[in-house]
């Protein structure tokens, strides 16, 4: 999979040369290219942001630099996608996320705060993300949420293939917790059935976990969610031991 980044802060993005995304860089399993759109600035000061027309604070990107950036990255692969990262746009959930690396190619437009002339938008632009309702001082943040989210389900990027089916929201619950040793650590034990070896009780328990979590810190995904009839009994055995 191959993301283009079209960014003021390209050195920012050596974070993702760490962990699953790092190994998935140098696996090439996804490709990784930098954009400054002030390589595309038509200005001899490289200068890519402007003050608002009808004044206030701050300043907005241009569009020409960027429109310019996005083009030549389509150049590539007409198919790619141009997303812009801003908290204007809809929200990134793992559903989106998922439906995202059905894509062979992005194209990643970082804006800033104060934001981008809006001109460049229903041309160039493809899709508007956001990664949650607050504000960061710029989307490189948010764009490399999206790469590291997207990478870990591209095929052989995970050691253990079953653990991006494991987890949290795959199933749209959150996660279990998890034990490893030492069973008794300052006092507190592993729950007995973990170490029971019974595969089936074991698994019962962490559905029920899941459950019980998922109802106690975000009824919100619970809302969205049917509950089975086993899982509906396996949520209300949990809550009457609480
Ligand atoms: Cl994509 N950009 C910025 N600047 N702030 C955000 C965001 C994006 N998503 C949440 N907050």
């Amino acid at each position: 999979m191959n993301f283009d980044v079209i960014t003021l802060f390209p050195e920012m993005f050596a974070a993702l040369n760490y962990g699953v995304v790092g190994r998935a860089i140098n696996n090439n399993i996804i490709n990784l290219r930098l954009v400054n759109p002030r390589d595309y600035s038509a200005d001899k000061n490289r200068r890519v942001d402007e003050r608002p027309y009808g004044g206030g604070p701050g300043m907005v990107m241009m569009a020409e630099p960027l429109m310019v950036a996005i083009k030549a990255a389509k150049k590539d692969n007409p198919a790619a996608k141009a997303i812009l990262l801003t908290p204007q746009g809809k929200l990134l959930t793992q559903k989106s996320v998922k439906s995202l690396v059905k894509n062979k190619h992005l194209i990643l437009v970082v804006g800033r705060y104060e934001g981008i002339d809006e001109r460049l938008l229903s041309e160039n632009i493809d899709e508007e993300l956001s990664i949650g309702d607050y504000v960061l001082s710029g989307g490189e943040l948010a764009a490399m949420v999206l790469i590291d989210a997207a990478t870990r389900l591209l095929p052989n990027v995970l050691g253990d293939e079953d653990s991006a089916i494991q987890d949290s929201f795959e199933d749209g619950l959150l996660d279990c917790p998890h034990y490893t040793r030492p069973e008794n650590f300052n006092g507190q034990k592993v729950p007995d059935v973990l170490l029971s070896g019974n595969h089936k009780k074991i698994s019962k328990w962490r559905l029920q976990q899941k459950l019980g979590r998922t109802f106690l810190r975000r009824p919100d995904l619970l809302e969205k969610r049917k509950l089975t009839v086993s899982e509906q009994s396996l949520l209300t055995e949990f809550l009457s031991e609480q």
